[in-house]
């Protein structure tokens, strides 16, 4: 290493301006961003940064009262003018006030994220017209993009801005279950004080940057860093693979761990990083990346799944044969046979693209030595995981390593796997001092992982009376350059791949195939929207054959408690498909009434369709453990301390897992303090993945606070049936005629520092599956069906989505405002899975170029939740996160079909593809069609 003077920033001017009714004079140069002046030199961290290009709208703020994106505007055009941040709206109620409330009310904010911009930008509509139409509300939040709500609850929310008096009773103890609650963590969400991955920077932190490889794959020597650093004052140091003192070798499944924190010698896919650079934020940030002394040697990239599986390919991992990381397989009865006999086969093939995740907060976090530990402060879906790669590549303990949490601006699966992380661990723990990394939306989209791309071919049999006999179903998924959730998407596939139907013959063969392109991983789904996407479509086709009605088709299949499964289990209770299709039918028969109308009486190019489809989505991991541990403390105040992992993504985790324990102790949900996340403080609730939170973490918080209340009976020595009151620093416990009263600060404390503590472990009952995948590979599973209405031009081949209704069976709707939050959202990632969505690595790394759908893209969202509550989970209660986005896409593709005749073999139905379907078949325009 060799030393620098550390670098004396230019101050080029003082620029003057008002920022939230203040005056404030900033340092800094005229061309630097309103947004970096805004958040680094006056600390208003509530303006966030989702691209720094004008694409998403994170940034907006008030320019003399007009909302701009504070990222494109330079610091010197805001100089003797107004601006107003998210934390200046609350100066102007009772406007402000009404519109925060509101957002909480409607549960407008998920992740929050994207929430200052809306607020901004909702502000400047209201502070012009008090009642705007909704037409108004989409033209003034369109400039924002929100990845988590679908729009509906942020349209509503402003519409009814104008509401005064919204404060809501508690709904006392033991309701807190099935009550629409604010979520707990909303106050920050609105008021733009809630802290993600970028917002904090401890002092004296230096910045890290990755080098990464231009190419999808190269060999490349890396040069004299002694020469580099000498000629670029201000960069502190270089590390590379040379100096990971423990395993060089991370990823989330331990026994297909196979990802370097740097390449050794080649690089597997574009964007992976050979070395990285630690120094003074702006010479990092600004120093060109070709100057680095490294010298590449492109090689020829596998960059299809044929490639990649032709005889005599190169292999991506030289261990892994015929570049194959993995395969699943689940077979039951004799399908060959079964298809022979059947009526009527239906054979197809599917393919979908890589898709982007595109939460609007790139990764981003800061580390420090601390001892011979370390400390990472991130944005994760996975602490523990975290920390346990953390502790191998720094070859310490994972006791050692302590992961602190920020709130995640959208995770969708890909914040599961490490990103900043251990660039962050090995800097701070080399250079003992704090560091920073916060990726641009560029290094974001261009490295971290995205949903598989999948080409699926299947064959399906039904006899004539309509009764499904036999699946045969064949995947293979491009997992990119190395492993991450690979396995689990071949594992989860075959045994979601026959829908949520009675299927007694069936054979499902998967494959997650090595490519040099950018790791694919987890997904909203794993692996299962994918295939709906084929599942459903052929089952379409198979009605049709057999010309029955589409829903009755699925309805006379659908899955019971008392048929086996493909994979042999036999649910029992909670069962809800069925019901989620008879919710439909009124609806469906009023759909198809309107859309043949429509069609019969128009003469120009447009043509309407409805489409259907059905889910089903195992919670939690497949045939593995995958426990859950939640601590609750009485404290001496006589508030209850929740310490629970869950990590809140947006859905709502820490509110969800707060009414279950609140009612399971029988104690008002306010009397509960939230400890989230930190890995020091609490235990590991696992990974926020796999709809499993409510339902996993969930139930140990029920059986947490369910001992709770045990333990404070038996201290109160009262009887099972007493009530518990709470108060300031008393206990009452009333026994029949008898109230005790516990002084609380008259009692011991316990090792954790509180009166009396509970915790509790679950870990859903499940089995492997044997070679054949017969077993029990989840404990509860969700069920769902979508019903789309669309039109089609027909010789433009644009689609536009009329209305999605969505049917899903939750078992107990925990909390109905945030149960739709996560239904809304997930129809709006459905849209975009079928119409608008797909990456190219190494094309459009950016949200101008990757479209994902903005508020005027969506159409109204109706959820109808079925409860038929499951007997493992709390009070019922099953996941609903993967579930919400899986029937989506397949029911708009067959709601295509329905209008115009032909199907979209490959995803998205962009315009081009449908008018080349169109052509081919020849129905392009007006009665053609
Ligand atoms: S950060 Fe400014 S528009 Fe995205
Ligand atoms: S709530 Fe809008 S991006 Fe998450």
């Amino acid at each position: 290493m060799v030393a620098i003077p550390p670098i004396v920033r230019d101050v080029e001017a003082i620029l003057t301006f008002t920022v939230n009714g203040t005056p404030v004079a900033a340092a800094t140069t005229p061309v630097q961003r309103l947004s970096r002046v805004l958040r680094d030199e006056l600390g208003l961290t509530g303006t966030k940064v989702g691209c720094d290009a004008g694409d998403c709208g994170a940034c907006t703020v008030l320019l003399d009262g007009e909302p701009v994106c504070a990222c494109l505007v330079p610091a010197a055009q805001a100089e003797g003018r107004e601006v107003t941040t998210v934390e200046g709206l609350a100066r102007r109620p009772p406007l402000f006030d009404r519109l925060q409330r509101a957002f909480l009310c409607h549960g407008a904010a998920q992740c929050g994220a994207c929430t200052p911009g809306m607020l901004v930008s909702a502000t400047a509509l209201l502070e012009k017209r008090e009642n705007p139409s909704q037409s108004e509300v989409m033209d003034a939040i369109g400039g924002v993009l929100c990845r988590c709500t679908g729009y509906q609850k942020i349209v509503a929310a402003v519409l009814n801005a104008s509401v005064e008096d919204r404060e809501e009773a508690s709904p006392g103890a033991g309701r807190a279950v099935g009550a629409r609650l604010i979520r707990l963590d909303g106050q920050r969400k609105v008021d733009g004080t809630e802290i993600f991955g970028a917002d904090e920077t401890p002092a004296g932190a230096l910045t890290v940057r990755a080098i990464r490889s231009p190419y999808h794959r190269a060999r490349f020597r890396l040069g004299d860093f002694e020469t580099f650093l000498a000629t670029h004052p201000g960069i502190h140091t270089v590390f590379s693979a040379k100096d990971v003192p423990g395993v060089d070798c991370y990823g989330v499944i331990g026994a297909f761990a196979d990802q370097p924190v740097f390449a050794h010698l080649e690089a597997r896919f574009r964007g992976e990083a050979v070395a990285m650079v630690v120094g003074e934020r702006e010479v990092v940030e600004a120093f060109d990346a070709a100057s680095f002394p490294v010298a590449w040697e492109e090689l020829p990239p596998l960059m299809t799944i044929d490639q990649a599986l032709a005889p005599g390919a190169p292999l991506v991992h030289a261990q892994r044969k015929n570049n194959v990381l993995t395969g699943g397989r689940v077979v039951r009865g004799d399908v060959d046979k079964a298809l022979g006999e059947a009526d009527v086969v239906v054979e197809d093939e599917y393919e979908t693209g890589f898709v982007e995740h595109a939460y609007i907060e790139p990764e981003a976090g800061f580390a420090r030595r601390v001892g011979e530990g370390i400390e990472i402060q991130a944005c994760t879906q996975s602490p523990y995981m975290d920390r346990a790669d953390i502790a191998k590549i720094l070859g310490i303990a994972p006791e050692a390593v302590r992961i602190i949490p920020t709130a995640v601006g959208g995770g969708f699966g890909s914040k599961l796997d490490l990103s900043v992380q251990p660039f962050l661990a090995l800097a701070a723990w080399h250079l003992n001092r704090p560091v920073r990394m916060v990726y641009s939306r560029f290094e974001s989209m261009m490295s971290t992982t995205k949903r598989h791309p999948a080409r699926m071919h299947l064959r399906a049999g039904a006899t004539r009376d309509g009764r499904l006999q036999a699946l045969d179903f064949a995947a293979d998924f491009n997992t990119g350059a190395y492993s991450s959730w690979g396995p689990t998407v071949a594992a989860r596939v075959p045994v979601h791949a026959s829908g949520p139907y009675k299927v007694p013959h069936y054979r499902a063969l998967t494959r997650a195939v090595h490519t040099h392109l950018v790791p694919a991983g987890a997904f909203r789904g794993f692996g299962v929207p994918q295939t709906a996407i084929a599942q459903e479509q052929v089952y379409d086709e198979l009605a049709d054959r057999l010309g029955m009605d589409r829903l009755e088709f699925r309805v006379l299949n659908a899955l019971d408690g008392v048929t086996p499964t493909v994979t042999g289990q036999v649910l029992g209770a909670g069962v809800g498909i069925r019901a989620c299709f008879e919710a439909l039918r009124p609806k469906w028969a009023a759909a198809r009434a309107q859309v043949a109308a429509f069609n019969q009486s128009t003469t120009g190019p447009t043509r309407r369709g409805v489409g259907l489809a059905g889910m089903w989505y195992g919670c939690g991991n497949t045939s593995l453990p995958n426990p859950s541990t939640v601590r609750v403390g009485l404290k001496a105040d006589g508030r209850i301390a929740l310490h629970q992992g869950a990590v809140d993504i947006g859905q709502g985790s820490n509110t969800i897992v707060a009414q279950i324990c609140a009612d399971a102790m029988g104690a008002p949900i306010e009397r509960f303090d939230l400890v989230s996340g930190d890995t020091a403080i609490t235990p590991d609730c696992g990974k926020t993945s796999a709809s499993r939170q409510t339902f996993v973490t969930g139930k140990a918080a029920a059986m947490a606070g369910w001992k709770l209340r045990q333990a404070i009976l038996q201290l109160a020595d009262a009887g099972e049936g007493a009530g518990v009151g709470l108060k300031h620093g008393l206990v009452t416990v009333e026994d029949g005629e008898t109230q005790r009263t516990l002084v609380l600060s008259g009692l011991p404390l316990d090792p954790y520092g509180y009166v009396v503590t509970a915790e509790a472990t679950f870990d859903p009952p499940t089995s492997p599956l044997d070679e054949n995948g017969q077993g029990v590979p989840y404990a509860v599973f969700g069920f769902g069906a979508h019903m789309a209405e669309i039109e089609v031009d027909t010789e433009l081949g644009t689609v536009r989505v009329l209305k999605i209704t969505a049917a899903h069976d939750v078992g107990r709707a925990i909390n109905p405002t945030l149960i739709e939050g996560q239904i809304e959202g997930g129809a709006a990632q459905g849209l975009g899975h079928a119409l608008l969505e797909e990456f190219f690595p190494g094309k459009g790394e950016n949200l101008h170029d990757y479209l994902i759908p903005s508020a005027g893209d969506l159409p109204p969202v109706e959820s109808i939740l079925i409860e038929d509550p499951s007997p493992i989970g709390p009070f019922g209660a099953k996941g609903i996160g993967e579930q919400a986005v899986i029937p989506t896409a397949p029911a708009i593709l067959n709601a295509i079909h329905d209008a115009v005749g032909v199907r979209i073999h490959r995803v998205p139905a962009t315009p081009d593809r449908v008018r080349a379907a169109l052509l081919e078949a020849g129905r392009q325009g007006g009665h053609g069609a």
